[in-house]
Order: C-alpha cells, then sequence, then structure tokens
C-alpha cells in the first residue's frame, strides 16, 4: 500500500474519525477494533479505556499492522493481530468490537458482522462506521477526468461484489446478524476550505487514485493514462478551485444479545 494511503489512515483520530466510539467508550472497557489499519483510531480507543481496559487492533494486513506496531508500542494496554474480519481469534471475549470503514472493502459483509458478533460478549457492543460512495458530493463539480475515474472505481467495486452503499445497509445487515437495539446515526465527514487539514481530507481521492488505481488499471478498468490524469486533475481542483467535499457516513450500533 503506497505512504499516501498510510499518511491518510496515521492522520485519523478516534474523536474526529470514529466519533460514536468515542461516545460510547469508558474507563475499564474490552475494545476490538477490526480494520484497524495503522492503528490510529485504535490508540485513542485505549486511551479512552484507560489502565483498567484494553484495545485491541486487528487487520489482515501486515504490513499495516507492522506499521501500527511501530508507531503505538509506548501505549499501554493496546495490542495488534493479524487477523481476518471474517475468522476473528475471540470468542464472548470483549465488550465493544468495532469496524470503521472496513465492511465496504467486503464481498460478504453479512458474515464478517456475524464473526464481529461472536467476538463480543453477551450484552455487548457491535458498532459499524462506513460509507455510502454514491451520496458522496462535492462542491463545485470536480474535473471531467476525475468524474469519469470515481464512476470506475464505483463499478471496479460493484464488480469485486463490494457494496457502494453499505452505509444505508447496515441497519438491515444488524438485524440479519441478530443485534438487537439497533440505532444507526450520521457522520457524514466535511471539509471546506478554510479548515486547516483541508487539501488533506478533501484530496483522500487523489490519493485513491494513486493507490488502489492502480490495481484498477491492472483490473483493466481504467487505463494509466486516465488514472494519472485523474489523479493530477483532481489534487489541482483541490488546490485552486475545490470548495468542499462531504462523504457521507452512518454509524450502525446494536448490542449482542
Ligand atoms: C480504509 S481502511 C480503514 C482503517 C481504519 N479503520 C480507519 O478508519 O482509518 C480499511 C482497513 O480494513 C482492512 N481490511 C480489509 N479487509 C479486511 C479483512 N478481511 N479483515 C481484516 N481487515 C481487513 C484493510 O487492511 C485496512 O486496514
Amino acid at each position: 500500500m503506497p505512504e499516501a494511503t498510510h499518511a491518510v489512515l496515521d492522520r485519523r483520530s478516534l474523536a474526529s474519525d470514529h466519533r460514536r466510539l468515542n461516545e460510547l467508550l469508558r474507563p475499564g472497557l474490552r475494545v476490538l477494533d477490526v480494520g484497524c489499519g495503522t492503528g490510529a483510531i485504535t490508540r485513542g480507543a485505549a486511551a479512552a479505556v484507560g489502565a483498567g481496559g484494553l484495545a485491541v487492533g486487528a487487520d489482515v494486513s501486515a504490513t499495516l499492522l507492522g506499521r501500527a506496531r511501530a508507531a503505538h508500542a509506548a501505549q499501554a494496554r493496546l495490542a495488534f493481530v493479524v487477523a481476518d474480519a471474517y475468522a476473528l481469534p475471540f470468542r464472548r471475549a470483549v465488550d465493544v468490537v468495532t469496524a470503521a470503514r472496513m465492511l465496504q472493502w467486503l464481498a460478504r459483509p453479512l458474515d464478517a458482522l456475524r464473526a464481529m458478533s461472536e467476538a463480543a460478549a453477551p450484552g455487548g457492543a457491535v458498532l459499524v462506521l462506513d460509507f455510502n460512495h454514491e451520496r458522496a458530493a462535492w462542491e463545485p463539480r470536480p474535473p471531467e477526468s476525475f468524474r469519469r475515474f470515481y464512476a470506475a472505481f464505483l463499478g471496479w467495486r460493484a464488480g469485486a461484489g463490494m457494496d457502494n452503499a453499505i452505509a444505508d445497509r447496515l441497519e438491515s445487515l444488524f438485524a440479519r446478524a441478530g443485534l438487537a437495539r439497533v440505532t444507526v446515526t450520521a457522520q457524514d465527514e466535511t471539509a471546506r476550505r478554510g479548515e486547516p487539514d483541508f487539501e488533506a481530507r478533501a484530496g483522500i481521492w487523489a490519493d485513491v487514485a494513486a493507490s488502489r488505481g492502480h490495481q484498477m488499471v491492472a483490473d483493466g478498468a481504467v487505463t494509466e493514462a486516465e488514472r494519472s490524469a485523474a489523479e493530477a486533475d483532481y489534487r489541482a481542483w483541490v488546490g485552486a478551485e475545490a470548495r468542499e467535499h462531504v462523504q457521507y457516513l452512518r454509524a450502525a450500533a446494536g448490542r449482542v444479545c
């Protein structure tokens, strides 16, 4: 995974990028963060549950977990484990199981949600934060090369069995997984020009073109010329013209019976 993608993950924090988890955590809780990436949010979770609690980050990528361990080794009550969301090595073990921006990458999100539910102790919470990529918005309209790339990105994902609108299916997935007392809250992320990190946040799609874009080229979803034009045009647009980018996210929380 390219450096640009690591930087996107490293910049995230519990307080600003997983607000619903931040509200749920209390000192003493045990939390499992599935698809933790480089562990920036998991680190915040460890701080929130304190000395009497525990935070474990799990990810299928050994590379990302290596970065997580290197970056957060000094944080107490924090551990990382290489694990697949479909086969988590925990059973009725933790108080909160969460996955942020992870189910969007899976072809069988319900199976992963069931594995997450099994990892939680009875009465524990399962919390998922994810996107509806079909409802992202830009102001003003971004360059045509990027709009074509984004349409190809959605098509490439759908072709691989990923659900571009998973944020709006969470409630029904939670019901099918047998979770109780399900609540869904809006967690949209808005980047506005003038904010200190505007270019980094609105520019995420140039990072996607620079990272996943190469896999899309390899899979025949776009040509290299289309990918590189989308990356360059979008970055220039963010630097000069863009005023606002909104990513549509929902958080679903439920209880294990
Ligand atoms: C977009 S990143 C999100 C990282 C972090 N949760 C965040 O919100 O910043 C998605 C993460 O899910 C992980 N992932 C994808 N498929 C997975 C699977 N089957 N099991 C565990 N992790 C997975 C990826 O390796 C990546 O770290």
